[in-house]
């Protein structure tokens, strides 16, 4: 028998959840609403093709793309991220200070990594994403959730939760939040950094969503707050370009940056070299903006789509989210209908067919919490399936109350 480390025991059942929701989403005779993938309108197919081909041609590209690079990542893609996506979001950073990582994830794993001690406290949004969560548990931390409401972690409860646990780090997701939607307000962004330095720890700011937004206005990360360096900001090209390509980025002061260089190294050397120049490329040559709009109004369409469709058919006592942006929104059903239990039978079921993730897996605190919520994706169905799919479910949910 393998002996296998202690690690893989306590991410067990956080890995089973997300094990399942893949299987879910991988069905194609299910209209789903479970997966956070982009719509695939929105993967730029056409002109990853021109950019590939030309890399290929021109031979100093080819040879980079294909040869070992720089652990930080590929430069022109780290002084997009600072001058691109960073500077008009009110972030002013160094090149040296940016690391590309593989995908939006590495970051929390590289960060566990530099901080997390079997044993240690990290404090999340309850509820929180759950991929986080598993990556948390195979360093062996103690996930201890903050009360949210809708707008985001409470500042109050959270400086209580800091008192009491003194955690390493505090995971926090404040833009159209996996998987409620919900944004953390400007206030509370201060003071969120505020509490990282007042009491020296550590805030783990992951932002994969921030640049998908379709209504309302853009509001400083929590990391144009931080005064002393306990702010990490997390980000990831998946939802902006493609998530197939596991590009991400993180922004941290030089000490830590250091740190992050040692584990990266250690790790996987350096992210792959091709997509990091297809990306950078992707933005060089002017694409991006166009891009970015045609994804916005994209999601914008289904957004409202589907917050009609659940106002429509969804039973009366219903709350849900309203996101302005993102991909998901969160409902909250009457008491007495249990998500986890309905999601057997929504798939199950012929006549309905329709899967969402049950909100009891997006809560550290067990004991059946949040298990009347569930997450509803819109960003990769289609309009017509969008209906069709919260038609089927809210009248199945509708029965249950009969
Ligand atoms: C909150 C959050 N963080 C991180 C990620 C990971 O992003 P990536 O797919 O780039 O690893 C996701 C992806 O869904 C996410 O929702």
């Amino acid at each position: 028998m393998s002996k296998f480390a202690e690690r893989m025991t306590t991410m067990e059942k956080s890995a089973a959840t997300i094990r399942y929701l893949f299987g879910a989403m991988n069905d194609p005779g299910i209209i789903s609403f479970g997966g956070g993938a982009p719509a695939k309108e929105a993967l730029p197919i056409d002109i990853v093709r021109e950019i590939t081909n030309d890399i290929m041609r021109i031979d100093k590209r080819g040879v980079e793309a294909l040869q070992y690079g720089p652990v930080m990542g590929v430069p022109d893609l780290r002084e997009i991220v600072v001058n691109d996506l960073l500077a008009p979001k009110g972030v002013r950073c160094n090149v040296e200070n940016v690391m590309i990582t593989s995908g939006g994830l590495e970051p929390i794993n590289l960060m566990c990594q530099l901080y997390i001690n079997p044993g240690d406290v990290i404090l999340v949004e309850s509820p929180t994403f759950m991929h986080s969560v598993e990556i948390f548990e195979m360093f062996q931390a103690k996930c201890i959730a903050v009360d949210m409401d809708d707008n985001g972690i409470v500042p109050e409860d959270l400086e209580v939760k800091i008192k009491k646990y003194e955690p390493k780090m505090v995971y926090v997701i404040p833009t159209f939040q996996n998987p409620t939607g919900r944004t953390l307000s400007l206030d509370r962004r201060r003071k969120v950094a505020e509490l990282g330095s007042k009491y020296d720890v550590i805030i783990l700011e992951d932002d994969p969503y921030r640049d998908i937004r379709y209504s309302g206005s853009d509001l400083l990360p929590i990391k144009a707050f931080d005064e002393t360096g306990h702010t990490v900001l997390a980000n990831s090209f998946s939802k902006i370009f493609s998530p197939g390509s596991r590009l991400g980025y993180v922004l941290a002061n030089d000490e830590i940056t250091a740190k992050l260089f040692d584990a990266k190294s250690a790790t996987n050397s350096h992210t792959s070299m091709l997509p990091q120049i297809i990306c950078a490329e992707f933005f060089k040559r002017g694409y991006y903006p166009a891009h970015h709009k045609m994804i916005c109004d994209l999601y914008r369409e289904r957004r409202d789509i589907m917050i009609e469709s659940i106002d429509k058919f969804f039973p009366e006592g219903t709350k849900r989210t309203f996101p302005d942006g993102g991909l998901f929104t969160w409902a909250e059903l009457p008491d007495g209908i249990n998500t986890t239990e309905l999601l057997a039978e929504s798939t199950g079921n012929p006549e309905v067919k329709v899967a969402y993730v049950a909100g009891e897996s997006f809560f550290t605190e067990g004991n059946g919490k949040g298990n009347n919520c569930m997450r509803i994706s819109f960003g990769g169905v289609a309009p017509e399936k969008i209906r069709i799919g919260a038609e089927k479910l809210g009248k199945l949910i509708c029965s249950k109350l009969k």
